[in-house]
């Protein structure tokens, strides 16, 4: 069952999903991953993307351990967050802890203090399931995301190496 609140933001209304969203929200996650891929060389997107994407969160919806929350303006979905409860490995402690699996804001409706109404409600709904540490990855070179982060509390934590193996005599050292 959705619940739903008012924001001070006006006509924006912000509420958790239902199993109808789903087909909007993998639109939506599909123009997150081809903005990603426009700023970032490394990151290419599948054609099915959109497809996968509605799998994706269809199975996360099923299985209930996570959330989205949206924000919308009459029938119009204009930004979203999901978050999902992770169960890790037995040797790191805690033992759950709460991972950002997707953002986005359309990009007229943004700076509007919109993603950080939505990054709000899903860190309330983690502690609400009793999650202590929540965790997000975001490319070094989303400029933006890394500066929503920060001023969400987040502070970077790991870094993931990657390099393209093109020419075979780099790697033989
Ligand atoms: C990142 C994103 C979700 C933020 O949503 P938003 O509604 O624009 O964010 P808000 O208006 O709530 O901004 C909150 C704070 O984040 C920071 N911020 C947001 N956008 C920023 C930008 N483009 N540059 C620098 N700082 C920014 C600011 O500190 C801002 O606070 P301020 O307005 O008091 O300065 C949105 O820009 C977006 O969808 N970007 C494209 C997709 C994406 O990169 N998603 C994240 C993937 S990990």
């Amino acid at each position: 069952m959705a619940t739903a609140t008012h924001s001070p933001l006006k006509d924006v209304l912000f509420r958790s999903w239902t199993r109808g969203d789903i087909p909007i929200l993998a639109r939506m996650a599909r123009d997150l991953y081809h903005y990603i891929e426009s700023i970032d060389p490394v990151w290419r997107t599948s054609p099915m993307a959109e497809d996968l994407l509605r799998a994706h969160l269809t199975d996360l919806y099923t299985k209930r351990y996570a959330m989205t929350y949206l924000a919308c303006s009459g029938l119009d979905v204009v930004g979203f967050i999901t978050g999902t409860v992770v169960h890790r490995p037995p040797v790191l402690l805690p033992p759950r802890d709460g991972l950002v699996d997707n953002a986005y804001v359309r990009p007229d409706w943004r700076g509007k203090g919109i993603g950080s109404r939505l990054c709000r409600m899903l860190l309330d709904w983690f502690a609400r399931q009793e999650i202590r540490e929540v965790r997000i990855h975001y490319q070094v070179s989303n400029r933006a995301a890394a500066a929503f982060w920060q001023k969400m509390g987040f502070r970077p934590w790991t870094i993931e190496g990657h390099c393209f193996l093109s020419d075979p005599s780099r790697a033989s050292g």
